[in-house]
């Protein structure tokens, strides 16, 4: 949700902000813009079209202060004015912003200057302008007027500030001078060590020093971070992002596994001596590897239960010192994730953070860290990491009912053979015209079927849903007739039958099945899966279901790495 940069350093500033931005694309792309200082002046350029578009309209322009901004839209439309950096009525402050201004109608009432967007970020800037003293002590005393989130850079001549509260923000030196950005891996100019801003807290950047502040205007000491080698990305290179990382899956299982069994992550987690039951809260992609969890859990004798995080937030859910408190995020920076984890942990719980990413906000809230060894996922459909959030936590529960090291063998045979199966492109042909897609399922299946529905709205748009085999004939049953294609996957053997029968209702009524499955296919269409460990077998059924939907927004003419209305990281709830 909006990535930002900011560069003070003696080469130049503007060319590595603009390869910052590339990288930091993922987290919205509604628009991107820049503003730099130049013969005494700040100088904004802006494209509603990409980073590309920026690159070329800012190549002839050299600077040794840059700040840019890459946007997820969330007060105001996607136009010019909206774009970031904002300046301040008198142009003499630029600022870009990550995060939400919740109060900033009643700031903008009480400010009395003239505004050119619709944008909370540009009553933040103004706001900074109004106050007294230097550019540190104006931002800070500023953000005491403010609710709600932020990670801003700031420039104001030749100076350069950053703060947050809550957003992501990250500064380090580089090779030529310093750096700020919202994500680890968006450094550039050779990062060896790196900050970690906390919230409020805001640092003064020059070419050779940086100073740290807290709220109160107080310097502050910080130790620097290693840069962690998680920000290099695999090697498959294909099209789109989405479809390389899909084909790494392979790769990032093997290095998870071996990761896990070369490493005391296990052994080293703080756990409560009896865990009584465990609970999973995620949003999205990663509650449906939550609720994978909570099956595998209860497979291993744990009472467990998944939460989506933006109601457990809000929700009644009575806790208990017994219980460990799962949080999942591929980015571990998503808002609501991190609010329930900060919530719990006021109130002294256990809590263990599933994360992909590491030194993320959400690493830093919980006591222990399980890591998934993904490496770095830019398609806004999260693919490669889903897999590997399913298998540490089937490898997690494995572990907490002292059955690891039995199944350890089987853990290697199924990295060793798994195999990524894309769609079968002749079937595709013949269904792609389908614009009512329900995905059926049983037990684990059902939520294999969650997340290829999932998968196949945010990228393709086609209406779909999933839902659990059984409960068609609730209800939904009467949607279905020669109109719908329905997706059954089936690899649980104690239901295939129960399913069957259910595909048979649906087949009496005029819909058409494909069934995704490693049993017989009972006389309707297949896509036919390998038989591998069955507790494994949502790793082997969802990736043709993700390729599914990866092919049919290509013969929709859609951008898999650029679906509408959504970005990689949800930092605002
Ligand atoms: C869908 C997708 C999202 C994320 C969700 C949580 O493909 O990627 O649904 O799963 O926004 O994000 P993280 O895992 O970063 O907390």
């Amino acid at each position: 949700m909006c990535g930002i940069c900011a560069y003070k350093t003696k080469e130049n500033a503007v060319k590595l902000a603009v390869e910052s931005l590339k990288i930091l694309e993922y987290r919205g792309y509604d628009s991107c813009g820049i503003s730099l200082f130049k013969n005494g002046k700040i100088e904004t350029i802006k494209s509603l079209v990409d980073i590309e578009d920026l690159r070329k309209k800012t190549e002839s322009i050299s600077s040794h202060l840059a700040i840019g901004h890459t946007r997820w839209a969330t007060h105001g439309g996607v136009t010019l004015k909206n774009a970031h950096p904002h300046l301040s009525s008198s142009n003499k402050i630029a600022l870009v912003h990550n995060g939400i201004i919740e109060n900033y109608k009643t700031l903008k009432e009480n400010l009395n200057c003239a505004f050119q967007s619709e944008t909370d970020s540009e009553v933040l800037v103004n706001l900074i302008e109004k106050e007294g003293g230097s550019l540190i002590e104006k931002v800070i005393s500023a953000s005491k007027k403010v609710e709600g989130t932020f990670a801003i850079a700031v420039i104001e001549n030749d100076e350069l500030v950053v703060g947050k509260r809550e957003s992501p923000l990250y500064v380090a030196f580089c090779e030529s001078g310093v750096v700020a950005t919202s994500d680890i891996s968006a450094f550039v100019g050779n990062v060896k060590e790196f900050y970690i801003l906390n919230d409020d807290e805001f640092a003064c950047l020059n070419e050779n020093k940086i100073e740290f502040f807290n709220k109160n205007g107080e310097k502050i000491k910080k130790n620097a971070e290693i840069l962690p080698k998680i920000t290099q990305n695999f090697k498959i290179f294909d099209k789109t992002h989405m479809e390389s990382e899909i084909k790494e899956t392979k790769i990032v299982l093997k290095n998870t596994l071996k990761e896990y069994l070369n490493s005391d992550i296990l052994t080293n987690l703080n756990l409560p001596k009896k865990i009584k039951e465990i609970d999973l809260i995620a949003c999205g992609t990663a509650y449906h590897s939550a609720l994978m969890g909570a099956e595998f859990f209860k497979e291993q004798g744990i009472n467990s239960h998944a939460y989506v995080a933006s109601e457990f937030r809000y929700g009644k859910e009575i806790l208990s010192k017994n219980t460990l408190y799962i949080f999942v995020s591929q980015s571990g920076e998503t808002a609501d994730t991190i609010a329930c984890a900060k919530l719990l942990k006021e109130k002294k719980m256990h809590l263990l953070a599933l994360t992909n990413t590491p030194n993320c906000v959400l690493n830093r809230v919980c006591d222990n860290v399980l890591p998934t060894f993904a490496g770095k996922e830019f398609a806004v459909a999260s693919t490669k990491a889903y897999c590997c959030q399913v298998f540490v936590l089937y490898l997690f529960s494995l572990f907490l009912a002292q059955n690891l090291q039995d199944n350890i063998e089987e853990l290697i045979k199924f990295t060793n053979d798994f195999q990524v199966q894309d769609f079968d492109r002749a079937l595709l042909d013949k269904i792609y015209h389908y614009k009512k897609i329900f995905f059926v399922g049983r037990e684990k299946d059902y939520i294999t079927a969650l997340e290829a529905s999932l998968k196949l709205k945010e990228i393709s748009y086609i209406n779909s849903i999933a839902i659990s085999a059984g409960e068609l004939k609730h209800g939904t049953l009467a949607l279905v007739d020669e109109s719908t294609l329905i997706i059954a996957i089936s690899t649980e053997e104690n239901v295939r039958e129960k399913l069957f029968s259910n595909l048979e209702e649906i087949r009496a009524r005029g819909g058409e099945v494909i069934l995704v499955s490693n049993f017989k296919s009972g006389g309707f269409t297949k896509v036919s899966l390998s038989s591998m460990c069955e507790n494994l077998m949502p790793i082997v059924s969802i990736i043709p279901l993700q390729f599914f939907a990866l092919r049919m927004c290509e013969k929709l003419g859609y951008n898999p790495d650029k679906p509408k209305n959504l970005a990689k990281s949800v930092t605002v709830e």
